[in-house]
């Protein structure tokens, strides 16, 4: 059933290197200098168009004295080819470049962003948009993307939410594969694939308060468990580097964290890539003060096994005398720098320094129709229909006169969300050019902005009350926008930004059928909608095709079936919420007034983790084990039926959850361990089989050794994590 293992919980041998790769790093060590070793572990940020002239010539002869072993944010092929050509006809071994570019959901043909592509729950589509990004990126000179993000986050407060893949460990693991596998192709050498990143090492999303950057710590029990199976599944996976993550964990920062790095990452991993820094991230040991200066920074660092200087400039510029003077082992050093020649000889640069060097990929394979046919199917995809009473959508394409109203409805820049690499607004499709291409000419849409994403300004909602009146239908879109969420993006409250709750209420106080549309980087806390708003679809940062398949779904050309990568509160206060909890001592229930919840609010969640509505609707049934007990390392065949009793053809996400009832250790209450996006037609049932093992049922003992303890395991499945059939079965001793 797994699609990956459930990582984090078996230590894999070290890989073995192939033979004639060792051959050629060892030989090409032998003969670099001190300089010339720290200078592969130097990543200066790019040569851009805009770069100054002396920054220009100081950054190219850098390259000549073979300093420079990659850069930060260089690209297209005039200037990353001209600088390869540099590195490997001016400096003396001519060691050539990685070029590194954070393309998180999309180069130029912007995808949704990623805990949207997340609630797609489809793999498939998901590694077809890294594909597709591996593709337009090494078309402009990029060898190297920064992705993927596979932080779990359980706090919405934290700006960065919207970059990975929401709350659930096993939800992180999958994406995490499917976009390792996008990013880095059936073969590295390839010129379309790029080596791709998991990020960042380990457990930032777990900032105290939400605070981007801020202190972590948590047990590690919590650590293996939650954190690092994500990041496991990648190293499964092939991925051919990880950055390491601002954040400490327990008072260990993560660019010193020689335990987690070298001991589990590269101890019981085998992981052999390479550890790049995050921006800065080395001379940021003084920030955290546990280095006096940039040599001591340095010198932690790579003892740490941080492989590459993003951006410090220490380890080009202080570690030589550190090393001369005996405070490092040249021998560290190299361990690091066989890395990074490791990484340039499996992406073929050795042989082929030029892969990326042909000018005429930058028009032919960027923004293609192909293209923006994935963009479009993964955003219809991702789309998530919370709410729909009455079944005010679909809305019907002969539809009269429609309303459009809200900040959100015609802001390309927002579409993009954070970290849109080289997305440019005027691709995109933005909501209001969607619905309008969708309708026929009889339809007369009106728009009207109504208020700002987030001032205080109520000058524009009788306007927009006023078309409402006019209208047969209204269609609200509200949301955040794209700088709300994202790195160092945080914030204190989940609601709706500004006074776009009022302006919803207004509008819906019209008495025509109104539908919500949320475009946003993290859960919102949007009570009030849920209670006034009879349907609300989440459509988070679609990308390039927003519009588009934005009015796929509105109209029913496309049934929505997106699920909640992440739980919603229903305020602020309840953070952090999420499904996978444990059961506790005394377990919230209404009746008892001594037991976990609160006073002015319900301990339940605004929407579930897994939550998501169609057009159509479906029954499970016939939930069955292949057999009542199993042994400690056995495998159980769970299969479940669903049936489409709708009168429409729609996807379904069918999910499988587990819970160790009784453990000698707390287990959360039910952990997600399968799922299948499927679809049916109206009235056609289709039974799935799970295969569960013994790495879905293990857990952290009381002496961090995975376990599968006997005892009794309930099974869980629906289209939920709320709403579920059960079933129970024994594991017995081996
Ligand atoms: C940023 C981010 C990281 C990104 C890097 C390079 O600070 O933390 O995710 O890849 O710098 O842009």
């Amino acid at each position: 059933m797994a699609l990956v293992p459930f990582g984090g919980l078996t230590a894999e041998a070290t890989k073995p290197s192939d033979s004639a790769e060792t051959a050629f790093v060892e030989s090409l060590l032998a003969r670099m200098t001190l300089e010339e070793k720290l200078g592969q572990l130097n990543q200066p940020p790019g040569i851009g168009n805009d770069t100054g002239p002396k920054a220009k010539a100081a950054g190219t002869e850098q390259v000549r004295k073979g300093q420079v072993g990659s850069f930060l944010g260089m690209q297209g092929v005039k200037l990353t080819c001209d600088m390869q050509r540099i590195a490997v006809k001016e400096s003396r071994l001519g060691i050539p470049l990685l070029f590194g570019f954070d393309v998180i959901h999309g180069y130029r043909t912007v995808f949704p962003v990623p805990l949207g592509e997340a609630a797609s729950f489809n793999p498939v589509a998901v590694e077809k948009a890294a594909r597709v990004g591996a593709v337009e990126a090494t078309a402009h000179g990029i060898n190297w993307t920064y992705a993927p993000m596979v932080d779990v986050a359980r706090d919405p407060r934290w700006g960065r939410v919207v970059e990975g893949s929401g709350e659930d460990t096993y939800l992180g693991e999958v994406m995490a594969v499917a976009r390792v596998h996008g990013f880095q192709g059936k073969d590295l050498r390839a010129a379309d694939s790029v080596l791709a990143t998991a990020k960042h090492f380990v457990a930032y999303g777990g900032a105290e308060a939400g605070r981007d950057y801020n202190t972590v710590d948590i047990s590690e029990r919590t650590l293996r468990e939650v954190y690092l199976p994500p990041f496991h599944a990648a190293v499964d996976a092939g991925v051919g580097s990880i950055m390491a993550s601002f954040n400490e964990i327990a008072g260990v920062p993560m660019h010193a964290n020689g335990p987690l790095i070298n001991g589990v990452l590269r101890g019981e991993w085998g992981f052999d890539g390479v550890l790049v820094s995050d921006y800065t991230g080395v001379m940021e040991l003084m920030n955290h003060r546990i280095a006096a200066d940039p040599t001591e920074a340095g010198r932690r660092a790579l003892e740490a096994g941080v492989d590459i200087d993003m951006v410090s400039d220490i380890y080009r510029k202080d570690m030589p005398k550190a090393v001369r003077a005996g405070k490092l082992p040249v021998a560290t050093v190299d361990d690091a720098v066989r890395r990074v020649l490791r990484a340039k000889y499996r992406l073929g640069l050795f042989d082929n320094p030029y892969r990326n060097c042909d000018e005429s990929l930058e028009k032919s394979q960027t923004l293609t129709a192909d293209h923006r046919d994935a963009a479009r199917t993964m955003a219809r995809e991702s789309m998530v229909l919370l709410k729909n009473k009455g079944n005010v959508l679909p809305l019907s394409k002969q539809v009269r006169t429609l309303a459009v109203i809200g900040p959100l409805a015609d802001n390309p820049r927002a579409m993009l969300g954070s970290w849109a690499g080289m997305g440019r607004p005027e691709d995109v499709v933005t909501p209001l050019a969607g619905i309008r291409a969708a309708v026929g000419p009889e339809t007369k849409v009106l728009y009207a902005r109504g208020t700002d994403i987030n001032t205080a300004d109520t000058t524009g909602i009788a306007e927009a009350v006023r078309i409402a009146g006019q209208a047969d239908a209204v269609l609200l879109m509200l949301g955040e926008a794209e700088d709300m969420s994202g790195e160092a993006n945080n914030r204190t409250s989940l609601d709706l930004p500004g006074v776009q709750e009022q302006l919803a209420l207004a509008v819906q106080k019209s008495g025509k059928p109104v539908a919500a549309v949320l475009f946003n980087g993290r859960p919102l806390s949007i009570n009030s909608l849920q209670e006034q708003v009879p349907s609300i679809l989440e459509a988070w940062f679609p990308g390039v095709e927003a519009g588009h398949a934005l009015a796929d779904v509105l109209f029913g050309d496309y049934n929505p079936a997106g699920r909640l990568p992440i739980t919603f509160p229903r305020n602020v206060g309840q953070v952090p919420i999420y499904y996978a909890h444990k059961n506790t001592g005394r377990p919230p229930r209404e009746e008892e007034r001594y037991s976990s919840k609160y006073l002015d609010v319900s301990w339940k969640p605004l929407y579930a983790f897994g939550h998501g509505l169609s057009y159509t609707s479906f029954r499970y049934d016939a939930l069955r084990l292949s057999r009542k007990k199993i042994p400690a390392d056995g495998t159980l065949q769970v299969e479940v039926t669903v049936t489409n009793t709708g009168a429409r053809a729609g996807d379904e996400v069918v999910q499988l959850y587990l819970r160790d009832d009784v453990a000698s250790i707390t287990r959360p209450v039910k952990q997600l361990r399968g799922f299948r996006r499927v679809h049916l037609q109206a009235g056609q049932s289709q039974t799935l089989t799970f295969t569960l093992t013994a790495n879905d049922l293990s857990f952290y003992g009381a002496d961090m050794k995975p376990i599968v303890e006997p005892g009794s395991f309930t099974v869980f499945a629906g289209g939920n994590s709320v709403d579920n059939l059960e079933a129970k079965f024994e594991v017995t001793a081996r």
